[in-house]
């Protein structure tokens, strides 16, 4: 025969045989390396000032702007479903040039933070964001200089005070946690040392460490009613870049955070894989807007299998070594445990 005719060898039997723990269902799980963990899933909710009801948010097909009303119900959906917990984001009616509605105490985000810490006391981890995009009209992370040769900058000096401010209000509010995510130097260690004057000490802080100047945001622009123009290459991260996230989450452990982050998680898992080997404190990542809407589209298509994708993209961000994801699927998935057990 052909390869006899021409001096090929037949095939030795192997006896390593990797294809023997992939036999059976049972085999499978027994050998899995990776399993995506609800409590360690926590859920981003949105809750919208001044809407009678939960307004569905059109490039996150399943995601609404809550009610406080709705967002109770929400919170306790999730406490149930047993998820590590829940990450809140107001959606405030009126904006100004410093987002003073980030930490009034009757701010639509602070007023989030009460309402679902006394629905759920202790059974979720109430985490705020802790970060101005939302509550300025110009959309930035931080306050913008008023004149001089850099007019228009944002400012990381004036911007800190005002994240310390925020993240007291948040404590006072009953968040169990905050994160600061607007990427201004500094920010860490500010914001602990605001907590941890206060009284607040046992308020644990997020640091959105290597967050990533990204397009995966798009969606949550729609979410939040950003009014945003231009981008925020000035603070967030140069996506080309891996040992900056590195450094970057080193300094915020530094200035004592008590996690840091990767964000976006699906497009950045280099980065986080190398962070979650050399981190002393829990990692992490965020499975973003972008990341959420695309394989909804997808799937609305009939292009890809929606569960499994999802199920899929979640091991992809755990394997790579996060010790926690922010998922908007975070519910559905704990919710649906054969998703991520077939
Ligand atoms: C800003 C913030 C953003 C997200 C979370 N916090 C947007 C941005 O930086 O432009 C994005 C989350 C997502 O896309 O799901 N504080």
């Amino acid at each position: 025969d052909l390869l006899a005719s021409r001096g090929v060898p037949a095939p030795v039997a192997p006896t390593v045989r990797p294809r023997r723990l992939r036999s059976t269902p049972a085999m499978r799980r027994l050998a899995r390396e990776h399993t995506v963990d609800p409590a360690s899933l926590m859920q981003p909710v949105f809750v919208r000032e001044g809407v009678s009801q939960p307004q569905p948010v059109e490039a996150m097909p399943g995601v609404v702007q809550h009610t406080l009303d709705s967002l109770r119900r929400e919170a306790v959906a999730c406490a149930r479903a047993g998820l590590g917990g829940v990450v809140l984001f107001g959606v405030p009616q009126e904006r100004d040039e410093v987002g003073s509605q980030a930490w009034a105490e009757d701010g639509i985000l602070n007023q989030a933070v009460a309402a679902v810490r006394a629905e759920v006391g202790d059974a979720l981890v109430v985490c705020a964001d802790t970060c101005l995009d939302e509550f300025t009209s110009h959309g930035h992370c931080g306050v913008l200089r008023q004149d001089g040769p850099r007019a228009g900058e944002v400012d990381n000096d004036a911007t800190v005070p005002l994240y310390q401010a925020m993240a007291v209000s948040q404590a006072e509010a009953g968040a169990h946690m905050v994160s600061p995510s607007g990427m201004m130097d500094g920010q860490v260690a500010a914001v602990r040392a605001a907590l941890d004057a206060t009284g607040h000490d046992d308020v644990a802080l997020l640091a959105y460490s290597a967050k990533y100047a990204s397009a995966y945001f798009g969606p949550f622009r729609e979410a939040v009613r950003s009014t945003l123009q231009g981008d925020r290459r000035t603070y967030q991260l140069d996506p080309a870049n891996r040992r900056e996230g590195l450094r970057e989450a080193a300094l915020d452990t530094a200035e004592a955070a008590d996690m840091v982050m990767v964000k976006p998680a699906g497009p950045y898992l280099d980065v986080l894989a190398q962070v979650a080997a050399t981190s002393p404190v829990p990692v992490a990542a965020y499975q973003v807007s972008g990341e959420y809407a695309m394989v909804e589209a997808a799937a609305r298509n009939g292009w890809v299998e929606r569960e499994r994708v999802i199920a899929e993209s979640l091991l992809g961000i755990v394997r790579a070594g996060a010790d926690v994801v922010l998922t908007y699927w975070a519910r559905q998935v704990a919710e649906n445990p054969g998703w991520l057990a077939s």
